[in-house]
Order: structure tokens, then C-alpha cells, then sequence
């Protein structure tokens, strides 16, 4: 089973932290990470390709080879991923006609061959690479007039072949299950797939569930059925919109008992590969979003943009134990699966649907039970009639029923095998088990207060001890124990060599089952995905990463968030357990545990941060451009007359797209030169959703405006009509100013070149009755355009406006000449830009995860846009207006938290009477004590 989670490694440029997401998706029981990488980053201008930093592809496989996860490898070239472009880098835009087809490939492959040599040397069994993907949904079928498809896909998997991906498949994830590539002929991959979000990304409707598909396996057996079953892509959360849902929302679409009911039909199906899309989803920063969504892409995902564990990740912990501590499950096949009504008789209520899988070699059962409708909400009761070795066909439970809460499935086994022993029938569900000194421990559980029954295999009429809760009673009949109950915190039985933990579902999320190393190395079967039996368990703490055994000493490494009571369950030979490196006091509980308390250190609870309002702040006006006499001699003078783009220019003579200069993100500064008794103007810009403007005639305002808008399709073009009054004007030249933002490149999603979409100043008139024109237009982008010299922090980092220009943002710019007597917190009073300098030390202890945010607020009233400069990495885009995010967490490697740090803030006011920052605080995401690594330091970047 590859049990695995969607990582970006460019979504969290902190390359230090990539072993803590890692090793946080390892200790929750994925064995496997997928990745895209992100041409536009690799590539920013031609002839370089770097894998620097975020980018680095090989130290990525090197920290998943490390923990001992898996990787699928998808580069693309198009990733889509809600990024900008798609991933393709902009430059390209223009030199390729049609982007996604054969013509274009010879650009394509300046890429592929990269990465497939970067890819080779961490092959399985070398490294941890198991699979890589070729394109992304790339579909033929509706896109019949698009000639050589086929093509360019059959060349991509031609070129990773060559350039020595020779031993792992080439896979494919379709959009629907539709046979892309399934099927003999150009492009056929080695192994098919396809991509789910059965609930779409409607965060609005947070609690609206879709009905189940029950087609995986009838579209398994029409494309593949020689190969696993495959979901390269499924939902494991949701995107955002500008003005839209906050990601808490979409957390609340897809959250754990989302995860429970709907991972759980595709078991019932036979799923053997997952992908949850995304488990850790990071952050946009520096432009990195396509427009449609906003800076966090915490995709509600299991882990948040923070790093912090939400309560899904329980969810699939409890799984993805279950799945690896079973191997029965990947030799099933299906017996049956309905309804009472559908003339099945696995139920006694209509309400239930189930489905039974059968793994021969053992005889065992696995019966998955949901709701039939996910329109039923409320509970259910039911009993089920299933196969059992001993008994034969009978109805569990004997006494009572099973109860199946309105948004809950399960999985229940017979004939299970733990170890040397056997569990009959059970109606509560297995979380794992492992074998310790001949003793087979396994852990059950249900919801708090559900009634179980559970039988297990005994020798004679063994006696049982209880301990812990009492909320269950054993009866012993000749060869069999049978435990029920309503649940309730943890019991622990013992007979015969058995232990047989029956935990309550928030009691059984508390379990570890770390993989238990005999050395801190122990080469390439740390990975090896099954059969993946615990040797240990741990119940307690926030967090297990790590345990090791060292003679009679248990060493244990994870996290705390509170002074936490451990239980160990380990074998007799182990006496004492180190934490973090520390002794714990042990001793041996009632449960058979070794337990003890793990206090929360002081040092870590009572860590301060600063107070941002009681700083110094330095000040200074980000528009000089509305100054009388500045001299743009040496701006780029933008006197293209055509573009190769879909969309053409809609007025005027030049051809005002940023990115036909080498501008490709950001912001931007656009100034049109006339002369003359011109009486206004007319615009057309374009900027993506939710982009903002301001227009300025000399030193005079002339107005404003913001998109709002948040459909997936099209762009936002605002088009505002301004007159001119005669004080505006001046004598000889004038000078008509623009600024914009862009809320990030569209993607390809349809193979139509919609990635090409245009930003800049699509059209514009000057108004009068003697045709008056403008003389030239000129053009402010990101210092350097497509050569800017941060190779670090890479080319969607920065804009165009004069701070940027200037290098103000980066660490080391001397502000010392800039006003001392300002604050973002008293702001500006008219229209434009002033950004604010301030620098602060953090001094978070080593053994601390502290996550930070910078926490703003909405305000309608007087709008204002800001970005958030962080030792020069642009962390995060704030629209005050339209949100909806307003707490933007920075990790720790951009902020330094142990040193100094400097920090941008830009504030454009947009309306007149300007703006002001209601709020901006540094505030704590989470206080944990913590293993994750000895030392996140700053990432090396220039000044
Ligand atoms: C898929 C696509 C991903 C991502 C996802 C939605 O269709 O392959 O790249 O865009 O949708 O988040």
C-alpha cells in the first residue's frame, strides 16, 4: 500500500523544515510523499537551471531517503497546482505558439532531462524515488484540435528513459477515469491512474457532502486491472479565493470525517496507491499563486500552513496504521458489496451499505460499512452478518447492534490475524498491533460511548484481567473471549500471550506506532512500505518521530504542546526510556505500560516575542514617481506594436503587457508621456482577480479600483473612464501614472494557452477632439526582469515598485536617512504608497517550535493593500478589503529565530483619505517543545 501526501518543497522555502513535515507524515503512517517541481522556479531565464535552496531536488530525496518515505516525482513540465503559470516559466509565453504540444517540446525538454538526471541516482532501491509522472491530467479527448498530444507525452517518458530513469514506472494522472494513457499506443505510461475531488472547492458550503462513487473498481477493471488501483491525486483539502472562505472553512469541507467516510470507499474499492492532495500545502509567497486564490495555500490540509497537526491527521494515522499492520488487504478481492434493499443480506437496515473483501491465503474478512446516502446524518444501528472461520456465517454483534454515527464508516474484520493469534470478529475497528516479546498486542477502538463487541481467540478458558477503564467486560466461553461494552478511554485486557487494547477513538489518535530502529541508519528497508508491523507502542504525546533501542533503553525523540503522561508499550526486555535524549521516570502501570510524566518546560512556555507597536519604524514614500522632475531616462520604454498572444490589445498603439518586457509578477509602475490639452482618459487594465490599481495625472489622484471577482475562468479587467480638469494638466510633457498589482499568472488547465493571459495595461485612450496620443509609454518592473541577480529567494520574489527597485525589502539596506516619526499604525492620509522599516531579534530556545504569524485585520472602510517583507522574502500579499486572510505565518528559516530580522511592510492606500494599519502583531501559532531539528537557521540569501 503507498499510502501518500501531497508536498510541495517550493511551498515552504525553509529547506531545514522539510525533515519536520516529513518525519510528521512518517509518524502519522504515510510511507510515501508525492512532489511536483516548479520550472518557473528552476528556470527563470534561458540557458539556467538551478536547484538552489527550495528548488533542490536531490537534498529533497536525500531528507525523504533520511526519514524513510517514499517519493513520486511529478515535474511537470505543467503542474498546474494553482501556481503561477501552471509552473511554466513566463519567459516562455511568447517564443511558443502552442504551449502544451510538440511543437513546443524542444523547449520543454530543456527541463525534462534536468530533472530526470537530478531524479536518476535516487531510484528504488538507492534512494526512495518509486515513480514519476509524466505532464499533469493531460488529456487528449477534448482536445482533439490540439495535433500531437500523444506525441509530446510519448517524448516526455522517451526523454526520462534516456536521461536514466530506467528502473521505477512512469505514471499518469488522469483528470476523470477516462483511460488517458491507460491504454497501448504513444504515451502510454506504466502505471494509470486518476485524480478525485468528489467535493469539488466549495469551502462556502462547508457542510455539503456529495454521494460516494462506487466505480473505482468498474473503472479500475476497464483500464487497468493488471495494475494496483491508483489515485495519484485525492482530496485532501481545498483551495480559497480572494473574499472568500478562510482555509478554516475549508478544513470544515474536508475534514476528518470526511477523511473517514471517503478514503475509507476507496479501500472498499482496493485502492493500493493514494495520494492526498494536498497533507501539507505551505504558502504562495512571492507570487507564487495563480490569481484565483489568496497567500496561504493551507489547503485545509492535515497538517496546517503552520506545521501544526490538525485532528484528520488522527484520522489517517488510524488508517494508514490499520492498512499497514494488515498485508491481507492488498490480496483482497470483492465478494459483494449493497444494501438490504439491493437484495444483499450483509445488514439488517437499509441504511447501511457495505462492502466485503476477501483475502483468500488467510481467510480473512474485511466489511466496510458507511451510511447508504450521505444525506443521512444522524446515527444508525444495524447488525451484520458476516463470514467467520470458527462460527461461519453469523450476526455481529450477538448481543445489541453496531452503532454508525451519521458521518462515520468502519472497517471490520474477521478471521484477523495478530501475530500468532487470531481476532474472530470485532465491531470495533483495528488501529494496529505489534508483537513484543511473544506477546501480541493489538488496539481497537470507536467513538466515545459506542457499544462494541469483540471476540478474540483463546487457548481453553484462559482468565482475563482488565485494567484501565472499565467500561468493557470479557466472557469466556471455551475457546473464545468476547470483550463488549460501550467504550470509554482505554481498557486494557490480558490473557494468553494477548493484550487487547480497546481505546476510544480520541484515546487510540493518542497511540504512536513508531518504526523501531536499532541504529540511527538502518538503510533502505526503513522504507520498505509492507508488511509495517510496530514494534513499539507510544501513547501520549503531541508528537512521536523516533524511537530507537539502545540496549534496555527506549530513546524516544518527538513533541510536546503540554506536560504530557507516556505510556510505553514495549517489550519486557526494554526497563528505561529516554525523551528527547533525557531519562523519563518510568514505571510500570496497571496497563503494562511503562509510564511516566513528561513535563512541559518553563523555558519554552514563558518565551516572549516582540510587542511590534512599541518599535522603532522608518518610513518612506514608495512613489517618487509622482514626483515633477523625475527622470525615467532609463526606464524601459515599452513601443512593442504586436503580440503573439491570444488576447490582443484592446486600444492604443503599444502593446502594454508586462510580461513582453521581462516583467513577469508583482507589481508594476507604468508611466504614459503626452503633450497637449488631452480631457481625460481611458483604461484598460488587467491584473488577474481581485488586482488593484491606482491612477495618477501628474501629482493629482485621479482614482482607484479593485476586482472582486473569483470565477475560474477569465481575468479581472477593470476599465475606468477618468477626466482631466485644466489644474492637472501642465504645460509640455505630461505624465499619466499607473500602478498596479498582479494577483499571480493563470494556469493552463485546459491546454488553451490560458497561461499566456496578458497583465499590464491591455488598452488605453486619451481623450479630446484633436486625436491627441501618447508620445511613449515607459515600464518599472522587478530590478533586473527576467536577470534579477536573487538566485535564492528566485524570480516571482519581488515587483517593481521603487522600494523593490531599490533593494529596501532585503536584510543590510541602510533606511538611516528614511523619517523616523511614522508607523504603519498611524499610516498615510492620501492615496499611494509608503513602506515602513523596522527590525527586531527573536530569541526562541532550540528545542522550541514556535510558529509565528503576522496578524493584520480587514477593513472595508478605508482599503489598503499591503505586502509583508521578510529578511527580504516576500511573505504574503494582505488585501484589506476583500481578505480573507488576514494571520500570515512565516516560517522559521525566513524569520530568524534566534537573531536579528528585518522587516517591509508596504502599505498602498488606495482611496483618499488614505490608510492605516488597524492591527499588525506578531502572534504564536502553536508553543511546542520539540525534537524537529537542532538548528533552522536562516536561509542564506542575498542582501
Ligand atoms: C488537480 C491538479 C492539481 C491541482 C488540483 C486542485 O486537477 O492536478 O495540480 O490543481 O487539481 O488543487
Amino acid at each position: 500500500m503507498v499510502f501518500s501526501g501531497e508536498f510541495h518543497p517550493f511551498r515552504l522555502p525553509a529547506p531545514e523544515l522539510w525533515k519536520d513535515v516529513l518525519e510528521k507524515f512518517k509518524a502519522a503512517g504515510f510511507n510515501a510523499v508525492s512532489v511536483y517541481w516548479h520550472w518557473g522556479l528552476t528556470s527563470p531565464r534561458e540557458g539556467e537551471i538551478r536547484f538552489t535552496e527550495h528548488n533542490d531536488a536531490q537534498k529533497f530525496y536525500q531528507v525523504a531517503k533520511d526519514v524513510g518515505l517514499l517519493v513520486i516525482v511529478r515535474p511537470g513540465p505543467y503542474v498546474n497546482a494553482e501556481t503561477a503559470g501552471g509552473g511554466r516559466p513566463p519567459r516562455l509565453d511568447d517564443e511558443c505558439a502552442k504551449f502544451s504540444s510538440y511543437e513546443c517540446n524542444t523547449i520543454s525538454f530543456c527541463v525534462a532531462p534536468i530533472f530526470a538526471q537530478q531524479t536518476a541516482p535516487f531510484q528504488y532501491p538507492d534512494g526512495p524515488v518509486i515513480a514519476i509522472q509524466s505532464e499533469n491530467e493531460y488529456a487528449t479527448t477534448s482536445q482533439q484540435h490540439i495535433p500531437g498530444l500523444d506525441e509530446h507525452m510519448q517524448d516526455i517518458i522517451d526523454t526520462m528513459r534516456e536521461c536514466g530513469l530506467t528502473r521505477i514506472p512512469t505514471i499518469h494522472n488522469d483528470k476523470n477515469p477516462s483511460g488517458q494513457y491507460a491504454q497501448p499506443g504513444q504515451g502510454k505510461v506504466d502505471l494509470y491512474g486518476w485524480d478525485g475531488y468528489p467535493l469539488g472547492f466549495d469551502c462556502d458550503n462547508p457542510s455539503r457532502w456529495a454521494e460516494l462513487s462506487t466505480a473505482h473498481d468498474a473503472n479500475h477493471q476497464r483500464w487497468n486491472p493488471a495494475e494496483p488501483l491508483a489515485l495519484f491525486e485525492w482530496q485532501g483539502g481545498s483551495f480559497s479565493y480572494w473574499s472568500g472562505p478562510d482555509y478554516s472553512l475549508c478544513y470544515q469541507l474536508i475534514n476528518e470525517q470526511f477523511a473517514n467516510v471517503y478514503y475509507k470507499n476507496n479501500y472498499a474499492a482496493g485502492v493500493a496507491i493514494q495520494n492526498l492532495y494536498m497533507t501539507y500545502g505551505g504558502t504562495n509567497w512571492g507570487n507564487l499563486h495563480t490569481h484565483t486564490l489568496y497567500s496561504s495555500h493551507d489547503y485545509g490540509a492535515a497538517l496546517r500552513e503552520d506545521r501544526t497537526i490538525s485532528p484528520k491527521m488522527d484520522e489517517l494515522k488510524l488508517q494508514a496504521s490499520f492498512l499497514h499492520a494488515s498485508p491481507d488487504y492488498l490480496l483482497v478481492g470483492r465478494i459483494g458489496n449493497g444494501t438490504v434493499g439491493q437484495g444483499t443480506a450483509y445488514s439488517d437496515s437499509p441504511d447501511i451499505y457495505t462492502t466485503h473483501l476477501h483475502a483468500p491465503q488467510n481467510d480473512v474478512n474485511f466489511y466496510f460499512v458507511r451510511q447508504k446516502t450521505n444525506t443521512k446524518t444522524t446515527d444508525t444501528s444495524f447488525t451484520l452478518r458476516v463470514n467467520t472461520t470458527l462460527e461461519g456465517t453469523i450476526s455481529i454483534p450477538k448481543s445489541g447492534s453496531i452503532a454508525l454515527a451519521g458521518r462515520e464508516s468502519k472497517i471490520l474484520v474477521t478471521n484477523y490475524p495478530f501475530g500468532s493469534s487470531i481476532l474472530h470478529y470485532s465491531t470495533a475497528e483495528v488501529m494496529t498491533w505489534a508483537t513484543l516479546d511473544g506477546v501480541d498486542i493489538i488496539v481497537l477502538y470507536a467513538l466515545e460511548g459506542q457499544h462494541v463487541e469483540i471476540a478474540v481467540v483463546a487457548s481453553g478458558r484462559p482468565k482475563v484481567a482488565i485494567a484501565g477503564s472499565r467500561a468493557i467486560s470479557a466472557t469466556t466461553t471455551n475457546g473464545l473471549i468476547t470483550f463488549s461494552g460501550s467504550v470509554s478511554g482505554i481498557s486494557v485486557a490480558t490473557f494468553d500471550n494477548k493484550r487487547v487494547i480497546v481505546a476510544d477513538k480520541k484515546s487510540a489518535s493518542s497511540f504512536w506506532a513508531p518504526r523501531l530502529s536499532t541504529s540511527s541508519a538502518d538503510g533502505v528497508s526503513h522504507y520498505a512500505p509492507t508488511p509495517d508491523v510496530p514494534s513499539v507502542l507510544v501513547h501520549g504525546p503531541y508528537l512521536v518521530r523516533s524511537a530507537t533501542k539502545r540496549g534496555q533503553t527506549l530513546a524516544l525523540t518527538g513533541d510536546l504542546n503540554a506536560t504530557t503522561t507516556i505510556q510505553v508499550f514495549a517489550g519486557v526486555d526494554i526497563r528505561s526510556v529516554t525523551w528527547g535524549g533525557a531519562p523519563v521516570n518510568v514505571r510500570r502501570s496497571e496497563l503494562g505500560s511503562l509510564q511516566g510524566v513528561l513535563s512541559f518546560p518553563r523555558s519554552i512556555s514563558t518565551v516572549e516575542i516582540p510587542n511590534l507597536q512599541s518599535i522603532q519604524w522608518r518610513c518612506a514614500d514608495s512613489l517618487p514617481e509622482l514626483e515633477p522632475n523625475l527622470d525615467d531616462t532609463d526606464w524601459v520604454v515599452t513601443n512593442k506594436t504586436s503580440t503573439t498572444r491570444p488576447q490582443q490589445p484592446s486600444a492604443g498603439k503599444f502593446v502594454l503587457y508586462s510580461s513582453e518586457y521581462g516583467f513577469h509578477a508583482g507589481q508594476w509602475v507604468w508611466r504614459g508621456h503626452f503633450s497637449g490639452n488631452a480631457t481625460g482618459v481611458q483604461l484598460s487594465i488587467q491584473g488577474g482577480f481581485s488586482f488593484g490599481y491606482s491612477a495618477f495625472l501628474n501629482t493629482h489622484f485621479l482614482g482607484s479600483g479593485q476586482g472582486s471577482s473569483h470565477s475560474q475562468d477569465g481575468v479581472d479587467i477593470l476599465s475606468p473612464s477618468f477626466n482631466f480638469t485644466q489644474d492637472q494638466l501642465r504645460d509640455g510633457d505630461n505624465v499619466l501614472t499607473v500602478i498596479h498589482d498582479s494577483t499571480g499568472m493563470n494556469q493552463d488547465y485546459n491546454i488553451n494557452d490560458e497561461h499566456k493571459t496578458p497583465r499590464g495595461i491591455r488598452g488605453y485612450q486619451l481623450l479630446g477632439d484633436n486625436g491627441i496620443e501618447f508620445d511613449t509609454w515607459k515600464v518599472a518592473g522587478n530590478f533586473g526582469g527576467e536577470n534579477a541577480p536573487d538566485a535564492i529567494r528566485g524570480p516571482y520574489n519581488e515587483g517593481g515598485w521603487w522600494f523593490e527597485r531599490v533593494g529596501a525589502h532585503l536584510p543590510g539596506f541602510d533606511a538611516s536617512p528614511w523619517n523616523t516619526s511614522c508607523t504603519p499604525y498611524q499610516g498615510r492620509s492620501t492615496p499611494g504608497v509608503t513602506v515602513y522599516r523596522t527590525s527586531f531579534s527573536l530569541n526562541i530556545p532550540h528545542d522550541a517550535d514556535i510558529p509565528l504569524a503576522f496578524d493584520l485585520e480587514l477593513d472595508k472602510i478605508q482599503p489598503h493593500r499591503v505586502l509583508i517583507y521578510v529578511n527580504g522574502w516576500q511573505f504574503r500579499r494582505f488585501i484589506s478589503s476583500l481578505g480573507p486572510q488576514a494571520s500570515f505565518p512565516v516560517p522559521e528559516g525566513i524569520l530568524n529565530h534566534r537573531g536579528n530580522n528585518e522587516v517591509l511592510i508596504s502599505l498602498w492606500a488606495l482611496n483618499s483619505g488614505g490608510a492605516r494599519l488597524t492591527k499588525l502583531e506578531l502572534s504564536k501559532r502553536g508553543t511546542f517543545s520539540s525534537s524537529k531539528t537542532a538548528t533552522v537557521s536562516l536561509v542564506k540569501a542575498p542582501n
